[in-house]
């Protein structure tokens, strides 16, 4: 793409990071560590490098792990910290088992307190890396406006209640969506990150055995995909197996997704779900036309910065976690 059309993207993305209605949007800062640690974005950039070339697959659960932190208390970092004694975290809730990249941002941390010690949070960290996995899939770049500061409180009971499950129709992701303050554009666009990565059967399989029509298909998945679904899941809790979101795809973020989900091939109940709202249908579809990957590209960058924003801990709130799994 033209260095010219690539800076016309970026001015917009620019503008709603510094006019957010929101005033914890004006709290972060693109120059945050300007003075602190200059090379913040450059040092997490060449470790996502080193991390994403040895283990492509790890750029899906890398944005994944940013999305469940926003959605639990905010971005926060809550989601990395381990389990104590007395406290069950987020990251040993039900639906956080299949989490993945604990230690790539382990070792992204210990490179930056290196460089910088007592700075950067985990919270920074782990957007910054979540931004860098899409880049390093082909997808688009946005800027990360920094200062987020980490949390102290990590609740399985919180992550298991707040967490939109892959069952969820429109009414009940639109609700989980508004009360972090996204709404349904954000919903159908932040949807799209599922051209990353991988799921696991339990997370569908109840749509290929346990509903009443013929073999107990889901009717809102396409049937000679069912068909190929159940050869790799061939029970609903087999854990064993894992099948590919955007088959073919799965490690380069595109709108693959899109076309999946508009041929009735969204693995979760929430992908189809897409298809029942007339607003986010017909985003589907146009996306799904391969017309407008630019389109989807600047919505997904904005989405992602809002998501960044959602109940960040800023000023003297929280702390700056030395080691991101245990609070200081
Ligand atoms: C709309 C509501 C959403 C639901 C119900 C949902 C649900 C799920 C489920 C059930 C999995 C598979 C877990 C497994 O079986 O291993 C998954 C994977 C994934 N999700 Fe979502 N998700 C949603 C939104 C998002 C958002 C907003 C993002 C990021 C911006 C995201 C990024 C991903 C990625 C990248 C993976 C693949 C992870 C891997 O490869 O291990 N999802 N999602």
């Amino acid at each position: 793409m033209a260095v010219k059309s690539c800076v016309a993207m970026l001015i917009p993305l620019a503008l709603l990071l510094l006019a957010g209605s929101s005033s914890v949007v004006a709290q972060l800062e693109l120059d945050y560590y300007s003075k602190t640690c200059p090379n913040v974005e450059a040092i997490v950039r060449e470790e996502m490098q080193k991390i994403i070339s040895a283990a492509p697959s790890l750029a899906g659960p890398l944005l994944r792990l940013h999305f469940h932190d926003c959605f639990v208390r905010g971005c926060d970092a809550s989601v990395l910290l381990n389990s104590t004694e007395g406290n069950l975290a987020e990251r040993d809730a039900k639906p956080n088992k299949s989490l993945r990249g604990f230690g790539s941002v382990d070792r992204v941390k210990a490179k930056l307190e290196a460089a910088c010690p007592n700075t950067v949070s985990c919270a920074d960290v782990l957007t910054l890396m979540a931004r860098d996995a899409v880049v390093l899939a082909k997808g688009p770049f946005w800027p990360v406006a920094l200062g987020r500061r980490d949390g102290k409180v990590s609740s399985a009971t919180e992550a298991a209640d707040q967490l939109p499950p892959a069952f969820g129709d429109i009414p009940l992701l639109t609700k989980i969506f508004a009360s972090k303050g996204l709404d349904l554009k954000d919903l159908v666009v932040l949807s799209g990150a599922h051209t990353l990565g991988t799921a696991h059967c339990p997370s569908f399989a109840n749509r290929l055995y346990n509903f009443s029509s013929a073999y107990g298909a889901d009717p809102s998945l396409d049937s000679e995909y069912a068909d190929r679904l159940r050869i790799r899941c061939k029970r609903v809790d087999d854990k064993a197996m894992l099948s590919e979101m955007d088959p073919g795809s799965y490690k380069t973020f595109d709108t693959g997704y899109y076309r999946n989900v508009a041929k009735r091939r969204g693995l979760f109940q929430s992908d189809a779900a897409l298809l029942t709202d007339a607003s986010t249908r017909e985003y589907v579809q146009r996306i799904a036309t391969g017309k407008f990957d630019d389109v989807f590209f600047k919505d997904f960058s904005e989405s992602m910065i809002k998501m960044g924003n959602v109940g960040v801990l800023t000023g003297v709130d929280g702390e700056i976690r030395k080691k991101c799994y245990i609070v200081n």
